[in-house]
């Protein structure tokens, strides 16, 4: 395990990575593709990274979170109800849930037998939540305070491209 000041100096890289990329991104969909793919690749314990975006067009069904672009095994949950999941959850409070053991949160819905910790940050576009971004770990606590900011940082970034055009 890095000690702490190797693993800040880890994120701040990713952070200045990340920053690269999402000068030549040229729409928030492409942006998300590279920012699942640079997660994965750069950080060992990301084993799963994907994007869920708000559906809000079906007018008889309520909200919906569905699945874009991700790294990792597939996953049986491609649409996710706002009341349902830790998904759900940070969507539905706007909040980033962080959850250490998810064999001990009643709402964790399964993807891989695997997973042992998540984090799900939301993302905002005009001040209203559109989507999220949720990685799952193989490794318990996975999430400490620095994962925490390149999270949310990578869940902003997406929002502000959003607010300058549509994915
Ligand atoms: N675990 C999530 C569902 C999504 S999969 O992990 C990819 C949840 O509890 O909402």
């Amino acid at each position: 395990m890095p000690l702490a000041s190797e693993k800040l100096q880890q994120t701040e890289h990713v952070k200045k990575e990340l920053d690269t990329v999402a000068q030549s991104a040229i729409s928030a969909t492409e942006l998300m593709e590279k920012i699942v793919k640079l997660l994965h690749d750069r950080m060992p314990k990301y084993n799963w990274v994907g994007f869920y975006m708000l559906d809000k067009s079906s007018v008889d069904k309520a909200p919906t979170l569905v699945l874009g672009a991700f790294r990792g095994g597939m996953t049986p949950h491609i649409r996710i109800p706002l009341n349902k999941g830790i998904c759900g959850a940070a969507a539905s409070t706007g909040k980033t849930v962080v959850v250490d053991d998810v064999n001990k949160d009643p709402r964790y819905l399964a993807c891989s037998i695997e997973t042992k910790s998540e984090i799900v940050a939301p993302i905002f576009a005009h001040d209203e939540v559109v989507g999220e971004l949720d990685i799952d770990s193989h490794f318990p606590a996975a999430f400490d305070h620095e994962d925490r900011e390149l999270v949310e940082h990578c869940a902003a970034m997406v929002g502000k491209h959003l607010e300058k055009m549509p994915a």
